[in-house]
This record gives C-alpha cells, sequence and structure tokens, in this order.
C-alpha cells in the first residue's frame, strides 16, 4: 500500500470535501464535482484521458495507477483487461471511483496529449477563383442634395464595372457600415460573396481578407488559413479532436449525441471551440484577426459534419445509414457557431452517404478522382476504411468497418501516433526485434503503423502462419503464453518507458486480422463489380495512410494483388480537398458532382461480402525476395 501524496493529505485538512489527484498533472478534482466514475471526474475536470470505447470497459485505453487503496476490488471485466497489471494497482478508470479521494496516475499511453497530426496534404495544383473578393472602394459622401442610404450607395460603387444582381446587405454588415464608410471619409473595403452578398465593410483601403478551411477529422482536426486576396498560404493549426472524451470513434460519438439533445450539443459545441480555438492560433502565426476571415470551409465525415451543423446523427447509425442531408450547405457561420467575420459564410461540402463523408468528397476532389484512367484505389484508412476506387471516368465508392486496430484501438498496447509509440518494426531471422520510435526514446506502446509493422514482421519472420496462429514450432523466449493469448515481447520491461513488456498478443494479430479483411474484401467486391482482376495505383489518404509502410501493408496482404512500389501516399488530401473548395469555387461545384458521381455500394448488402470476408483473413506466404524497406528503423 503507498500512502497518501502530500497533496491530497493537505486538501483533507483544509476542506471536508475529499479530492483526487490526477498526476503527473497534479491537478486535483473535488469528487462532488463529477461523481461518477474516475473517468468521468477526470473529463469533468478537463485531464485527457484515451477511452477508445467511451466508458465502456472494453477498451482498456483508461487504466490508470492507483497510488492509494482502492475501496472496491476490481471488477471481473478490469482482472480480465488489465492481467498482471492489476496486482501494481492498475484499474480502468472508467470502471473505478474513489469517493472518498486518493491519487491516480495516468500513463504516459493513458494521455491522449501530444498527438502526430499530419497536416500536410497533396497539393491539388488548382487556379485561384475564391467566392469572395475584397474590393477597395471610395464612397462619396451623403449630402443634403443627395440623401441616398449608405447601403445603396456601397452597392452603387460595388456595381461599377461589375455585373451584380440584387445585392444582399446582411444585418451585421448593415450594423457595422455607417461607422466604417464616415471613418475615412467613404474609403472602405467591401467584401462581396458570390457577387451578391456583402461580407464585410470595413475603413480603409487594402483590409486582409482571409480564408480558413477545416478537415474536422474523428480523431484530429486541422485548419488552414490562407489569404484570399492572393491565394497565398498563412498558416495552419491542428489539436486533437475535444469530442474524444466521448469516445474514439464515431459510433461513440453517435451513440453519446444519442442520450439526449444537452449531449449532442455538447458534442457540437466541443468541435465549434476546437475550430475558433484553432482559427485563433491560425491568425496569431499569421499577425492577422480571426475577424477577418471571410469564408470557412469544412469537411468531415458524415458523423462529425451532423454533429458539428447539430444534426441528430441517429440515423447514420442503423439502416438504412440515411444522412439528414448530403448536398453542400452555404450559411452563415455565426449560425454556426463560429467566430470570424460578423457575416463570414460557412461552405460545407457535400457529404455521399452515411459512412462515406464529406472528407472522402474532399479526398476525391484533391486527387481529381473522376479524371483518373487507371484502375486506382483511393484509400483513407482509420477506424472506418472509406474507398473510392476510379477507373475511367467511374468511380465507386464504399466504407468498411476496419475496426479500430489500425488507430491502436482493441490493441494491448495500441496508442495513437504520439511520441513514445513505435511506428515501424522490423523482426530479423533470429527473431530479435529493432524498433523505430516516433521523438526516439523507450516505447509507450503501438500506433496503427506500428501494430501492422510487427505483424508483418511476424509474417516475414516466419513467426506467423498464414491462419494467423504464432508458429508452435518456433523456439525463442520472447514467445511465451499471455493473458490474451500466445504473445511476442517486442522490448523488455527494461528497454519501455512503462517499465512493462511490451508485447503483440495473439488476439492483437486478430484484431489487425479483422481490420484487414474488411478492406480486402471492400476492394475485391468493388473490382469485382467494375469487371477489373487489380488495380494499378493505390493512393493513401490521411495520417495513418501516410506513415504507414506500403511493404508492410502488402506483407499482411492488406490490399489484393497490390505491390508496394504501386502504393503512394498523398498526404492529408482531405484537408487539401477543403483548401481547394475554398481557393476556387468552381471545385465546389466540381464536388457536387463528384458526389453525384460516386457510386455507393453498401458492403453489408452484398452477399459475397461474408466469403471475401473470410477470404481476405489470411496472410501471404512470407516474400522473402521482397527488397528491404528503404526507411531508418534505428529508433532515433
Ligand atoms: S475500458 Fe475504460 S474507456 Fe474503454
Amino acid at each position: 500500500m503507498v500512502a497518501k501524496s502530500p497533496e491530497v493529505a493537505a486538501a483533507s485538512e483544509v476542506a471536508p470535501v475529499p479530492f483526487v489527484v490526477f498526476q503527473p498533472l497534479g491537478r486535483r478534482v473535488p469528487v462532488s464535482a463529477a461523481g461518477g466514475s474516475l473517468l468521468d471526474l477526470a473529463r469533468a475536470a478537463g485531464v485527457d484521458m484515451q477511452g477508445t470505447c467511451g466508458g465502456k470497459g472494453l477498451c482498456g485505453k483508461c487504466r490508470v495507477r492507483l497510488d492509494g487503496p482502492s475501496p472496491a476490488p476490481p471488477t471481473e471485466t478490469e482482472r480480465k483487461i488489465l492481467g498482471a497489471a492489476v496486482a501494481e494497482g492498475y484499474r480502468l478508470a472508467c470502471q473505478t471511483s474513489l469517493p472518498q479521494g486518493g491519487s491516480v496516475w495516468v500513463p504516459p499511453q493513458s494521455r491522449p496529449g501530444g498527438q502526430v497530426i499530419l497536416t500536410a496534404g497533396t497539393d491539388a495544383g488548382l487556379g485561384f477563383d475564391p467566392a469572395v473578393e475584397a474590393i477597395d472602394l471610395t464612397v462619396p459622401p451623403p449630402s443634403l442634395e443627395d440623401v441616398i442610404a449608405d447601403g445603396q450607395r456601397l452597392v452603387g460603387e460595388l456595381g461599377q464595372g461589375r455585373q451584380l444582381a440584387e445585392v444582399e446587405l446582411p444585418l451585421g454588415v448593415l450594423r457595422q457600415m455607417p461607422t466604417a464608410l464616415k471613418a475615412q471619409a467613404g474609403r472602405a473595403t467591401a467584401v462581396l460573396w458570390q457577387g451578391r452578398r456583402v461580407l464585410d465593410v470595413a475603413a480603409g483601403h487594402g483590409q486582409p481578407c482571409l480564408g480558413l478551411a477545416v478537415d474536422l477529422g474523428t480523431t484530429t482536426v486541422v485548419a488552414y488559413l490562407v489569404d484570399l486576396a492572393t491565394g497565398r498560404h498563412l498558416a495552419v493549426a491542428s489539436a486533437v479532436n475535444p469530442q474524444i472524451a466521448h469516445g474514439e470513434d464515431v459510433i461513440s460519438r453517435i451513440a453519446h449525441a444519442g442520450l439526449g439533445a444537452a449531449q449532442l450539443e455538447a458534442l457540437r459545441a466541443r468541435a465549434c471551440q476546437c475550430v475558433n480555438q484553432l482559427a485563433r492560433a491560425a491568425c496569431r502565426q499569421a499577425g492577422a484577426s480571426p475577424g477577418r476571415i471571410m469564408e470557412c470551409t469544412l469537411v468531415g465525415n458524415t458523423a462529425m459534419h451532423h454533429i458539428f451543423l447539430g444534426l441528430d446523427p441517429a440515423g447514420l447509425a442503423t439502416a438504412p445509414y440515411a444522412p439528414a442531408v448530403s448536398s453542400c450547405l452555404d450559411l452563415p457561420a455565426r449560425e454556426a457557431g463560429l467566430e470570424l467575420a460578423l457575416a463570414a459564410n460557412l461552405h460545407v461540402l457535400p457529404v455521399k452517404a452515411g459512412f462515406v463523408g464529406a472528407d472522402t468528397v474532399a479526398v476525391a476532389l484533391a486527387v481529381q478522382a473522376g479524371s483518373l484512367d487507371e484502375p486506382t484505389l483511393i484509400l483513407d484508412l482509420g477506424t472506418n476504411g472509406e474507398m473510392i476506387l476510379a477507373a475511367a471516368g467511374v468511380m465507386l465508392c464504399c466504407s468498411t468497418a476496419a475496426g479500430p486496430a489500425f488507430e491502436g484501438g482493441h490493441i494491448t498496447w495500441g496508442m495513437r501516433g504520439a511520441p513514445g509509440a513505435v511506428e515501424g518494426v522490423r523482426i530479423g531471422p533470429d527473431l530479435e526485434p529493432v524498433l523505430k520510435v516516433i521523438g526516439g526514446g523507450p516505447p509507450l506502446g503501438l500506433c496503427g503503423s506500428g501494430i501492422i509493422s510487427a505483424v508483418a514482421g511476424l509474417v516475414q519472420a516466419g513467426a506467423l502462419e498464414s491462419n494467423g496462429s504464432f508458429a508452435p514450432s518456433l523456439a525463442s523466449s520472447r514467445l511465451r503464453p499471455g493473458p490474451r493469448g500466445v504473445e511476442f515481447v517486442l522490448a523488455w520491461a527494461p528497454e519501455t518507458g512503462t517499465g512493462q513488456d511490451l508485447v503483440i498478443s495473439a488476439q492483437d494479430v486478430s484484431e489487425v486480422q479483422l481490420a484487414k479483411a474488411a478492406v480486402h474484401a471492400g476492394l475485391r467486391i468493388m473490382l469485382d463489380r467494375l469487371n477489373l482482376t487489380r488495380v494499378s495505383r493505390v493512393l493513401l489518404a490521411g495520417a495513418f495512410g501516410n506513415y504507414l509502410e506500403p511493404l508492410d501493408a502488402c506483407a499482411i496482404g492488406l490490399l489484393p494483388g497490390v505491390r508496394a512500389d504501386m502504393v503512394e501516399g498523398v498526404g492529408n488530401a482531405a484537408g487539401a480537398g477543403a483548401v481547394a473548395a475554398l481557393l476556387n469555387r468552381l471545385r465546389r461545384i466540381q464536388a457536387q458532382e463528384l458526389a453525384s458521381r460516386l457510386r455507393y455500394l453498401e458492403l453489408a448488402a452484398c452477399p459475397e461480402f461474408p466469403d471475401r470476408f473470410v477470404e481476405g483473413m489470411s496472410f501471404p506466404a512470407p516474400s522473402h525476395s521482397a527488397p528491404e524497406p528503404a526507411r531508418d528503423i534505428s529508433g532515433s
């Protein structure tokens, strides 16, 4: 037993309210503040903690160590998930409470902070023709002989040399306009949207006119700030999606939103605050003001899209998975909660289906999927794998429930791609592994690319058989029985940052098999539907795709018939699509056309899916002719 920390002891002397202290942050939280589990308490106090399953006791990601006695023994679930760690005081924060207070240590692998976020995207190579135009004008002042209203005089000046339809002046603009016009004797900058709505009137010429493109991901949010007068990229800012406190995958978020209007609103507000914070952060970098952001484009999967707009996402979770709205939207940004220019416009790209969202449409836009002739697979892998198969102008798309394995979920030592995560593994013929760790330093866990790499290494070393079992004939001290089946020790306790052995278990391998089988089945069925036998090219989008080593993907048979040299990472293509739509209004029309042209395939309704899925479970035979990975895996 460990004595109470001095902080807890001091707290109990000055106040009768018990406190829980979350270490190493040292955050003291009164137990009465939220009640419930340690996970509830942590989240109510803003202590970031992982929890893929949203607190259901399934994922094991919320492990914490109690620095004192526990009021109740570990539950069966905790014993099963935590194994021997229970004896060291580890518990699941979502299954444990400390009504009398105490001290809790949150280990690094349970903290989501510091995630490596992909902000670079493919260059869509697009021209510059934004929807907004900043116009310097001089509006003559009124006089007793000419008492025409400010608004009319402004519109009159805007119409000089332009073909304008009826021009709208929103209330926010009407409020700011008289002062702006008077300040410099009518010299002003007006911002016109699509030639028909004034978004801003500011005193003086040459006022900045900025735009923000947002990729609202389930895990990360990225915002790109651009100058809409020149098309220049000014800054990029990113953050972990704060909704993650309510589960790491879309299904958990949809389930949380389904608890009631207050929960949906809380999720919406978190996303909205995050975008506002990123807008401020990007503006700080560029020395600009968020009040000069005139337009924002936004992409996200259908669940993120719905929640951001405050639309009930319940329909996305049950067949036939119909979205509430699918076409693109133009809305006053303030109505959606964005703190940009008073009358700024929010353009939300179209979604295709319940699980093929505006992010997939944006990816298709960025890579110009409609113009690809040779059979090309465009794959954005995460908890869901969104796939587009494009060939000769035909585009088929589907979403596979790949499961959380690709993002480190449901994996014994899985974690997101943060410093300390193993992102690459090479296993020699002697079964000795070499690990590549994000940021160097001792390993804390395995991120998605690390898990694939570890499994690929075991397959290539002959340690895993085609059915996913560890080869029984292998003699190695690294192979041993464990609580989740046979396990392979990737790093011994003294080498890790957790002080525990870093292992990959038979159950982890099964999770990878399930995830890869779903992707395999999706691609195979799409190929069949287009009468194709194989693709010529694979474009991997998104963070996981970008960090995934193509040789590893091929070694586990993730993509049937694909060689490593056919695979190309295209970065954050969803973000690039959002930027493209911001910089060129024709791209918005193109996005809408792409959404219409994409043919959606509901895999759950395909009779061949079970057979294709089973077929995708097995690993290919080791390919000893495969070239060595051209990567530095020294761990530096
Ligand atoms: S087991 Fe606690 S959040 Fe998943």
